[in-house]
């Protein structure tokens, strides 16, 4: 046997030593026997945290109900999430409701949609979708392509489509300084000066996440940012798409990070916490006026075969209805609150850490080689690995962010069922991997 036929999982060999058996609430348990804090909710996923018996049970009923059934037909499970959706979570003015398997799905479909509903007005040549400098919108080949994310795209440049971007309001980094007052007006400038540029006649949509994810760790542009940013792409005949699929469903405080912002989007995607990890189930949100063009226009809006499954709507509408009854996204505020006041006080005058940031139970940690001019460890270190090995010793999982270019960001994303204990325990663990991961760069 050569060494590649060893590799048993995933498709590439890699090595964490450690193997998950089951997990329960806020803890994965290992192999070995082991208890491990999941502080990022796998990737940003699990809200309710794991092994929710009634989650179990609606899909046990579910799949005994109907076990398929063509996407497009009404059946009880898809009946009672879209009352769920509509009901108590969804703008109202996004009132169509596409489901697929999961975040890049449903953003190819927002993508999809801008696009025939502008052709649908007449305007065909009105396809160009700006995304944003670091954003992350997905694994396809058109998301990976547009998406700001460098590392991700490795081996696949020559094939995928260039992104056409703006700058990603990054405070932090903001070329007139850290945290600079004139930020605001320095990113929508660049907004402004772009698409001058492209000319709006040949732009669809902005593809954005009000708050990054993963890609730039939980960055949070400057106070009524979106707000203006909305004013300029309405003038502009622009459709704004927001990407909430890290952000959705209470993970940053409110029910989607475009409520906290006091913007309407066009089309809103959510995926991760839609199914709180117990359903592979994306959405895509959209007005009666861009569905209503395209079925004017006689396009097609296809499904996925494994869209709207029955089993995974009926777990999407348990996971938020015991969001809701259970009031989970009422502690997320408080606890992240307190993760960022006890990071504040154990790393925050860090030598290696430039910043602690985010929103909500969405908070990202940046090392850096040098706090005074925010250079990065050299990428060969691989320091965001190291931090997260030593997570793992210490017991708690810690998300990897970053693009590659921008690196070594610790995401932070539990679920909001936790306490105290857990707070001090990732705060702890986090603290020591870093000096440890430091210590051997
Ligand atoms: C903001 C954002 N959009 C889209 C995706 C892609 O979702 P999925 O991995 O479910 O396809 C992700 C996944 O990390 C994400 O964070």
């Amino acid at each position: 046997m050569n060494d590649m036929e060893l590799v048993k999982w995933p498709f590439l060999k890699q090595d964490w030593g450690i193997e998950f058996a089951s997990s329960k609430g806020a803890y994965l348990h290992t192999k070995d026997g082991r208890k491990i804090l999941d502080a990022a909710g796998g990737a940003i996923v699990s809200n309710i945290g794991y092994g929710r018996e009634e989650v179990a049970d609606a899909i046990a009923r579910a799949v005994r109900n109907n076990s398929y059934v063509l996407p497009p037909f009404l059946t009880p499970e898809r009946e009672k999430l879209l009352d769920e959706l509509r009901e108590h979570w969804l703008p109202p003015h996004l009132s169509r409701i596409h489901l697929s398997s999961g975040g890049s799905e449903a953003n190819e479909s927002a993508v999809k949609l801008a696009i025939q509903y502008q052709a649908s007005r007449g305007k065909p040549e009105k396809n160009i979708i700006l995304t944003r400098s670091l954003s992350y919108h997905g694994t396809t080949l058109n998301l990976s392509g547009i998406s700001g994310h460098e590392s991700r795209k490795r081996g696949l440049e020559s094939y995928v489509p260039k992104p056409i971007t703006i700058e990603t309001p990054y405070p932090l980094r903001c070329p007139l300084g850290k945290y600079h007052p004139d930020a605001k007006d320095y990113y929508l400038d660049n907004l402004k000066q772009t698409i001058r540029e492209i000319d709006p006649k040949n732009i669809a949509a902005l593809l954005m996440e009000p708050i990054n994810g993963s890609s730039g760790g939980a960055i949070v542009p400057p106070d009524n940012y979106w707000l203006e940013a909305q004013e300029i792409l309405k003038e502009n005949d622009i459709l704004l798409i927001a990407d909430e699929v890290m952000t959705g469903f209470g993970r940053v405080g409110s029910d989607f990070a475009s409520n906290t912002f006091g913007i309407e989007p066009d089309i809103l995607i959510a995926g991760k916490g839609m199914g709180g990890g117990y359903a592979a189930i994306g959405g895509t949100y959209s007005t009666d006026k861009i569905a209503d063009s395209i079925q004017k226009a006689g396009y097609e809006v296809m499904f996925h075969t494994f869209a709207a499954l029955p089993q995974s709507c009926a777990a999407s509408s348990e996971v938020l209805r015991i969001l809701r009854d259970e009031k989970h996204c009422e502690n997320v505020n408080p606890m992240g609150d307190k993760i960022m006041q006890l990071l504040n006080s154990e790393i925050g005058q860090h030598p290696h850490v430039a910043e602690i940031r985010g929103m909500g139970l969405l908070i990202g940690i940046e090392i850096v080689e040098d706090k005074s001019n925010l250079k990065p460890f050299d990428e060969d270190k691989k320091t965001t690995l190291k931090i997260m090995n030593k997570g793992l010793q210490e017991g708690v999982f810690l998300y990897p962010g970053g693009t590659g270019k921008y690196r070594d960001i610790i995401c932070l994303g539990p679920a909001f069922i936790i306490g105290d204990t857990e707070v001090d325990l990732m705060v702890k663990a986090l603290k020591e991997s870093i000096d440890y991961a430091v210590s051997l760069n």
